[in-house]
């Protein structure tokens, strides 16, 4: 998809971050914006602000993980615009720090409903619209954390690992049609992520978020930008960040012995 003018582009997790940030780019270039956020606040600033650049879109407040919501977003955005174009499957959760023994099953199906089942429901909810376009594009955001284990992020790296497997075996099945899928696999970009980890603050989430802003290199403004490029230059795959590169290449050439030099600097015992 080379030009967005007059598309119609589903972002969900609009709200903050990357999502946000795919929503003012996407604007700017011409599309039309269907946006989505758990958070009605947040999604209604990014509205305003693609609306104050000269933007035109729509936007509704429901939980991914809700499948009645999505299949009715959908409907929703083809009643209003006719048609939908691409769709970016990007709302996600992230977890606190916790070995696998330790982390609490409700974390585990919280974090699998939003971040895998709601990147199922996002990709099945329009399918059928994508593929009466001409042309049409689904992006799902997995994380380097899809292509590798990492201790202290089980449930995360779970959902990651699954929307990847989701998503490759999609495009096989639609290779040949009009619609292109694209994952994407981001290492660390400086969003609220850690921040917006649902629950209450505390002084570990503190300290884990504060950690994570110094070493995560990439700004939503870059990561958006390479995600628009992945989609115009129709690539499958779209890592994003030095990080995810070398990561990504490491456990290529050494798909067990990356977990040995990840050990070096982060231990999580399990028990
Ligand atoms: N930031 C990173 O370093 C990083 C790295 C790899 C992958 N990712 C992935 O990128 C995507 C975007 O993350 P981000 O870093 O921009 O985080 P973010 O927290 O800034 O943005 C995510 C947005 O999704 C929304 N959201 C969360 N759960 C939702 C739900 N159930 N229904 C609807 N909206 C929901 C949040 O309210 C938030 O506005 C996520 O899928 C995340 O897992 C992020």
């Amino acid at each position: 998809m080379k030009s967005f003018q007059d598309k119609v582009v589903v972002i969900t997790g609009a709200g903050s971050g990357m999502g946000r940030e795919l929503a003012l780019q996407l604007s700017a270039l011409g599309a039309k914006v269907a946006l989505n956020d758990w958070n009605g606040e947040m999604l209604a600033q990014t509205l305003q602000a693609v609306e104050a650049a000269g933007g035109k879109g729509m936007a509704a407040t429901f939980d991914v993980g809700d499948q009645a919501a999505v299949f009715g977003f959908a409907e929703a955005v083809v009643a209003q615009y006719g048609q939908v174009d691409l769709v970016i499957n990007n709302a996600g959760i992230a977890m606190e720090r916790r070995s696998i023994a330790n982390t609490p099953m409700e974390e585990f199906e919280r974090v699998i409903r939003v971040n895998l089942w709601g990147v199922i429901y996002g990709t099945l909810a329009f399918l059928p619209h994508l593929k009466a376009r001409p042309e049409a594009v689904v992006v799902n955001i997995s994380s380097i954390f899809g292509i590798i284990g990492y201790g202290g992020q089980g449930a995360y790296s779970t959902t990651k690992f699954g929307v990847r497997g989701f998503t490759e075996t999609l495009r096989q099945e639609l290779h040949g049609s009009s619609v292109t899928v694209t994952c994407v696999h981001p290492g660390g970009v400086k969003t609220g992520i850690i921040r917006n980890i649902p629950g209450e603050a505390s002084p570990a989430k503190d300290k884990f978020a504060s950690n994570f802003e110094k070493i995560a290199r990439t700004t939503s403004e870059d990561a958006a930008k390479t995600i628009i490029q992945g989609i115009q230059n129709k690539r499958p795959r779209v890592l994003i960040g030095n990080d995810a590169r070398l990561m990504d290449a490491v456990a290529r050439l050494f798909p067990t012995f990356y977990e040995r030099i990840l050990l070096r600097k982060n231990r999580v015992p399990g028990g």
